[in-house]
């Protein structure tokens, strides 16, 4: 089975949909931020504020190296993660689409605060579109998110991924 990863711009929905989708095709959910925060024992914006962005994405790329040894697996990655080497090594890429807007408004002060990258919203915004056409050259596969249901979303990709 071959590994899936999920990428996008933050707020789209990766962690849910990587899950789901584990569940029903049999596969293992793994979240990149989550083994790096465990490796850490602080979570992502402890380990911006103390370490910076930099020693986060060395971690990412750890990671990345790490991912793809692995076989059968279901991976929710951060925003950041398609500009690890190799991506393409580790899996077949899902890239969850939604417009700037849309994600920001599903974003609440809780998740905004997990997220460094989100607190000036104008940085955010030109990040987003800094990396969209990168997110849509690095996708296998493209899922239009906006106004979609998680099983909406998890019978489509039932459809495209064996
Ligand atoms: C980041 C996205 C975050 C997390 C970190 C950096 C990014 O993950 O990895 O805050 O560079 O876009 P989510 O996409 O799950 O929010």
């Amino acid at each position: 089975m071959k590994n899936i990863l999920f990428i996008g711009f933050m707020g789209c929905g990766k962690s849910t949909l990587a899950r789901d989708f584990a569940r029903e095709s049999g596969r293992v959910f793994i979240d990149s931020d989550t083994l790096i925060e465990m490796q850490f024992n602080l979570s992502v914006s402890e380990i911006f504020a103390t370490f910076g962005e930099e020693v986060f994405r060395q971690e990412e790329q750890k990671m990345a190296y790490f991912l793809a040894q692995l076989k059968g697996i279901c991976i929710a990655t951060g925003g950041g993660f398609i500009n690890v080497k190799d991506l393409d090594k580790i899996g077949f890429c899902v890239y969850l689409r939604a417009s700037f807007e849309y994600l920001k408004n599903r974003l609440n002060k809780e998740e905004i605060a997990k997220r460094p990258l989100f607190y000036e919203e104008e940085k955010a915004r030109n990040l987003y579109n800094s990396r969209i056409n990168l997110y849509e050259k690095k996708a296998n596969l493209i899922l239009d998110i906006e106004n979609q249901s998680v099983e909406s979303l998890i019978d489509e990709l039932k459809k495209r991924i064996k």
